[in-house]
């Protein structure tokens, strides 16, 4: 009899990447040869050519920091002209570059690579160590985004899925697969919030449960917030420490910077469990040929002062959330913290005190979005199934004249949804609409999703804009016929529209002359900024 078909769930963190599956209905992170399949999302290429992956990979970065890629996570799906990319391609160690199509992409060893290709290097790697341990050859998975991933970055994950060799059956929001893990088959009927500060990115949705079935009422977060900006704060300070005691500036050295990045994530976990810590980096400089050592004391109290904004950044979002459906945070029956950041006791104490209730415990934050991601993937070959009610996370539109931007389905609308609306009678010309999807009034803030280009047919017709429960988007007209149902519309050009160039253009020139401003307004008061530089922070 042919062996029951493993479907994996995968969360494709912005540091780690998690595997898991399910085998007679209990969901388990995939066992490897060194304990549980948790990766380092980081990819490199040797000096001597060979291709790394994986923990290998990071324990190189030090030496090779050009051509190790970590953090793909944030620029996957992003264009390369975009205000993002343009902000944070110079905090990288390695290059950022235009890809053929206009998106970021990254040159590792001289050689181009798409962004889903890094990420797919990292999910083939999983494929082959899950086939290994569990003995047989796996096709399908389900992969987990950040709820707050516009269409674009989605794509480009499914892109990476594909590219691994896998059938993507479907991309879920990480919180919805956290809620999943902890609620599937316990029958509850309550609210709960999901609370994901990872690595990279924050994460926040509020769902109802009734039994098996999820309903996302409202979800929110921010991309760039998470652990990563937890250790440039105490970069940040063991420098400014360091240069006032030796005079020291330690920016320069790549090695050096890259000792302390690690030192201090490291100082930062360990002042989970312990009050104080000493953070100590043998032969860090040299002064007049001899060797000078860095050791710096660093207490949790203090920690909680330098990260205490990060941690009410946070908590604003989770209140804008709920704000925007009217819910008390006494509404709330749960709290789950999910990423490993949420193990900080700052940000525990903070949830006690936000919702007058301790955060779950039970609740795995490393590993409850794969192996909701793996329950996922289980009951969509089941009949009694779970039925996800997911919600979308930022409004989609259109631009208007002047970089206006018109939206057409608003944020927090139950996906799947359609929506409508009517292009002008213009009769005999080709119409064309920058799509966009983001949360301000401005397109240029907003994140360019592709252009639609009507034929003159479709003067005067009503337009669709259907998004399907991946939260991926597709366009029909009425009125254009395909065989029986209306015809889709590609978002064919998927580079960039001259307006937004312009757009960014005027942008970027703006931005350059500020930075010039204040680089001579502040001389000295770029620390923080190049270590940024060095991290991508
Ligand atoms: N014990 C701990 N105390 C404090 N922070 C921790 C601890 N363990 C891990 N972290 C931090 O958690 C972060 C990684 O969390 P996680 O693996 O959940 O992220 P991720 O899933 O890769 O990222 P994201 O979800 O943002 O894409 C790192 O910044 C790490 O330093
Ligand atoms: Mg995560």
């Amino acid at each position: 009899m042919a062996e029951k078909p493993i479907l994996l769930g995968i969360d494709l963190g912005t540091t780690n990447t998690c595997v898991a599956y399910v085998r007679n209905k209990i969901a388990k992170v995939v066992p490897s040869d060194k304990g549980a399949l948790i990766l380092p999302s980081v990819v490199a290429i040797s000096e001597k050519g060979e291709l790394l992956v994986g923990n290998v990979a990071k324990d190189q970065m030090v030496v090779n920091p050009r051509n190790t890629i970590y953090g793909a996570k944030r620029l996957i799906g992003r264009k390369y002209n975009s205000k993002v990319v343009q902000d944070i391609k110079h905090y990288f160690t390695y290059e950022i570059v235009e890809g053929s199509e206009g998106e970021a992409a990254v040159a590792l060893a001289g050689k181009v690579y798409s962004l889903p290709q890094i990420s797919a290097f990292v999910l083939q790697h999983c494929k082959r160590v899950a086939e290994a341990t569990l003995g047989q050859e796996i096709k399908e998975a389900v992969i987990s985004v950040p709820a707050y991933y516009n269409d674009n970055q989605r794509q480009a994950v499914k892109e990476a899925g594909r590219l691994a060799g896998f059938e993507v059956k479907r991309i879920v929001n990480e919180p919805t697969a956290a809620a999943l893990a902890y609620g599937l088959n316990r029958g509850f009927d309550h609210k709960v919030l999901v609370y994901d500060l990872g690595g990279g990115t924050f994460d926040v949705s509020v769902l109802q449960l009734h039994g098996n079935v999820m309903e996302v009422l409202a979800t929110g977060g921010d991309t760039f917030l998470g652990g990563v900006d937890f250790d440039n704060r105490i970069i940040d300070f063991v420098l400014e420490e360091f240069r006032e005691e030796t005079r020291i500036d330690l920016t320069d050295s790549p090695i050096a910077m890259q000792r302390i990045k690690n030192a201090s994530e490291a100082a930062k976990i360990d002042l989970t469990l312990l009050s104080n810590v000493v953070i100590e980096l043998p032969y860090v400089a040299e002064r007049r040929g001899k060797p000078v050592d860095l050791k710096i004391p660093l207490s949790r109290e203090r920690l909680n002062s330098l990260v205490m904004d990060l941690v009410d950044r946070t908590f604003q979002i989770v209140d804008r959330v709920l704000g925007e459906k009217n819910i008390p945070p006494s509404d709330i029956a749960e709290v789950l913290l999910v990423g490993g950041q949420t193990r900080t006791p700052l940000v525990q104490g903070k949830t006690h005190q936000h919702f007058g209730r301790p955060p779950r415990k039970g609740v795995h934050p490393d590993e409850s979005v794969a192996l909701g991601a793996a329950l996922l993937a289980e009951s969509m070959s089941e009949i009694d199934s779970v039925t996800l009610v997911d919600a979308l996370s930022m409004p989609i539109g259109f631009a208007m004249p002047g970089g206006r931007f018109r939206k057409v389905i608003e944020k927090n609308s139950q996906i799947p949804v359609q929506r409508s609306f009517r292009l002008p009678p213009t009769k005999g010309a080709v119409m064309e609409l920058d799509i966009f999807q983001g949360d301000s009034e401005r397109i240029i803030d907003n994140e360019y999703l592709g252009t639609l280009r009507f034929p003159p047919e479709a003067a005067g017709q009503r337009v669709n804009f259907n998004l399907d429960e991946e939260c991926l988007l597709h366009v029909t007209v009425e009125g254009l016929r395909g065989e029986t149902q209306p015809k889709e519309v590609l978002l064919a050009t998927r580079d960039t529209p001259e307006t937004l160039k312009a757009a960014w253009a005027e942008e970027n020139e703006r931005r350059r002359l500020l930075a010039e401003q204040q680089a001579e307004d502040e001389p000295r008061k770029g620390l923080f900024a190049s270590i940024r530089k060095v991290f991508g922070g």
